[in-house]
């Protein structure tokens, strides 16, 4: 059977190409970003992987002017999020995660190896705090993360991941649950600076042999 191969462009830089490109952009050209390019992106994103395939990451996309200013406000009045046309709120949210695990158990499975794979799965979390569960769906939410930076660069759009916000009031201003874990915020849109060269560890000093 071939694979659906529908979300592939041939406009694409290659996985190394925008990883090289990529930077940390901090202002942005104004023009809005089509609905199609985010979706083409996010539909990218949708294919990270994550551990029992949970998926907990959840998206809001901002690009109503007030709002943005509200999530300035919360990020310590960051340029980027003033400047960029649209803002993507990163989200992990456990509670509709394992509520619904049915939803990410393979549809292959026969149905009684799948009400096992869900059981086992609520069961495992079940022994965790809400507070624990959280934590470890924000650690998933960083793989959805890099795969959008990824993704965004290599559809031609800059980005600017950010960890420098008030949870708490990003929360109440977008009407999220207070249980959620917000793992990022991130400035998209068409760059217009060039941002800092790449500034990396040598592999050696980051990889041994054992
Ligand atoms: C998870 C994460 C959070 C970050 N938070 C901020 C932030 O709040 N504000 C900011 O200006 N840059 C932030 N950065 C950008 C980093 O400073 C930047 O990625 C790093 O210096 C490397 O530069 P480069 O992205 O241009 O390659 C963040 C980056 C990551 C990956």
């Amino acid at each position: 059977m071939p694979r659906d191969m529908s979300y592939e462009t041939t406009a694409l830089l290659d996985v190394k190409e925008a990883a090289a490109r990529r930077r940390s952009i901090r202002d942005f050209a104004p023009d809005a970003i089509p609905e199609g390019d985010l979706d083409a992106i996010l539909d990218v994103v949708r294919l990270a992987p994550s551990a029992f395939n949970v998926q907990p990451w959840r998206f809001v996309v901002v690009r109503d002017p007030g709002l943005k200013a509200g999530l300035a406000e919360a990020a310590f009045n960051q340029r980027q999020v003033r400047s960029a046309p649209a803002v993507l709120v990163l989200y992990t949210d456990m509670r509709d995660a394992l509520a619904t695990v049915e939803e990410t158990v393979h549809p292959g499975m026969p149905a009684e190896k799948a009400a096992a794979a869900a059981a086992h799965v609520r069961n495992l979390f079940g022994r965790q705090s809400p507070e624990q569960q959280e934590t470890w769906a924000a650690g998933q939410g960083y793989i959805a993360l890099g795969y959008l930076l990824l993704a965004a660069e290599a559809h031609g759009y800059q980005t600017s991941p950010m960890t420098g916000f008030e949870p708490a009031r990003v929360r109440t201003l977008l009407g999220l649950p207070e249980h959620v874990q917000i793992p990022a915020l991130v400035a998209i849109g068409r760059g217009a600076e060039e941002g800092f060269a790449h500034h990396r560890h040598p592999l050696g000093r980051i990889v041994r042999a054992a």
